[in-house]
């Protein structure tokens, strides 16, 4: 395991970091590793396949035993949607706690899936809790399962899913959870929280790049699947059982991206597995917010929420700052911000995700300093209404 100040390898090919959830900054060892050309039919191939799902099982812990990896073609939405599809009957209803975009999109792939739900709906950035969870619960016996978003990557905000996960099996409901950008830096061990299925994607947390994404589910759930799912190539239940059998994918896989993800997937274990990860992951956010709060800017969420992935923080309310000019300027000097996604007040994130550590996130902020300087804005403190909006969240 790398000290707390070992040095990572900046990008070799002159490219800006990105400061964003994904696709993020990979090692040049996993771009290496999309060099070479595989046949998808292939033993060497099938092998590395296996591999993957095995390592990303060991993550889970005691009990994996239990549960099963489906890898599957496309983005994360691509498996967010199915594993609703192929977990929740047809005559099944989900509640779909959401704050943010993510929680949303579930609400309206279910939608799409002709699947009933409601939601919780909880705003930009307010934590679902388990108390009204529960009630929800009690007042709608009809609900068969809930979805939860670990971490809401459009606020940055970390979701109790602990809390949540007791209250809805002791409600005898079923937990499905997107850890989307979670997985890989933030514990999702089986033995402590108790879920049917989960799905992440390549390019988050383990540092791969873009091109599938897995579903982790009981073997239970997953023989219970059969038939369920509206679509044939997000069918969880099909992929699983044709990969169990051939070693195959069902459809032509990403091959490059498999091979630079089993290479990233061994890295995460040098690294010292989820442990290691997001303690170099809670070192940039810790770095990265300290330095940002001295400048004057502050964050959306108050420190018992905020995630070690991405922060929200409030755009400055002096006039000089525009946050177009400030993207821009910030590139120039090698680093890819992203904008917010607030409706109430004007924010912009900061990733903590990816090849980079504290001292990568030290140079970010001296880029906002500079930036600021360039820009004329003399402090970056967020105007009043970002401060009321903070204060209706619980510390
Ligand atoms: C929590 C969460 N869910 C779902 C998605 C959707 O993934 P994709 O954009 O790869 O389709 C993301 C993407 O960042 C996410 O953060």
């Amino acid at each position: 395991m790398p000290t707390p100040n070992a040095k990572l390898e900046p990008p070799r090919l002159g490219e800006p970091y990105l400061l964003t959830p994904g696709p993020l900054t990979t090692s040049y060892a996993v771009k290496e590793a999309m060099l070479r050309d595989w046949g998808s039919w292939d033993d060497d191939f099938r092998g590395m396949t296996l591999e993957i799902r095995t390592r990303l099982l060991d993550l889970l812990g005691d009990g994996k035993d239990d549960f099963d990896c489906v890898p599957m073609q496309g983005s994360g939405s691509f498996s967010v949607e199915a594993m609703l599809a192929s977990f929740i009957p047809r005559d099944g209803k989900a509640l779909v706690l959401a704050n943010g975009a993510y929680g949303m999109r579930s609400a309206q792939t279910l939608d799409y899936l002709g699947r009933a739900n409601v939601v919780l709906n909880k705003g930009d950035y307010l934590p679902p809790r388990g108390d009204e969870v529960a009630q929800i619960l009690a007042d709608d016996p009809a609900i068969t399962h809930v979805v939860a978003i670990h971490c809401e990557t459009s606020s940055g905000i970390l979701n109790p899913v602990e809390e949540i996960s007791e209250v809805v099996y002791a409600a005898g409901r079923k937990l499905l959870i997107d850890s989307m950008s979670a997985f890989g830096a933030i514990e999702l061990k089986c033995a402590d929280i108790r879920y049917e299925a989960m799905v992440s994607s390549a390019n988050k947390c383990i540092e791969g790049v873009p091109g599938f994404g897995f579903i982790i589910a009981r073997k239970a759930e997953l023989e219970a699947a059969k038939g369920n799912s509206h679509s044939l190539s997000l069918d969880v239940h099909a992929q699983w059982a044709h990969m169990n059998k051939t070693g195959q994918w069902r459809f032509t896989p990403p091959t490059h991206v498999v091979a630079a993800f089993l290479v990233a997937l061994r890295a995460h274990m040098d690294e010292g597995g989820v442990a290691g990860r997001g303690g170099r992951y809670t070192r940039n956010r810790d770095v990265m917010v300290a330095g940002m709060r001295e400048l004057g800017f502050e964050t959306l969420l108050k420190d018992r929420w905020l995630s070690p992935i991405i922060v929200t923080f409030f755009c400055p309310s002096d006039e000089h700052f525009v946050f177009d000019d400030f993207y821009e300027k910030m590139k120039n000097k090698g680093f890819i911000i992203y904008p917010g996604k607030l409706t109430v007040v004007d924010s912009f994130r900061v990733g903590c995700i990816g090849q980079m550590d504290e001292h990568v996130m030290l140079q970010v902020v001296a880029a906002a300093k500079e930036t600021l300087e360039e820009m004329g804005v003399a402090n970056a403190a967020p105007p009043a209404i970002a401060l009321e909006e903070r204060a209706k969240l619980a510390a």
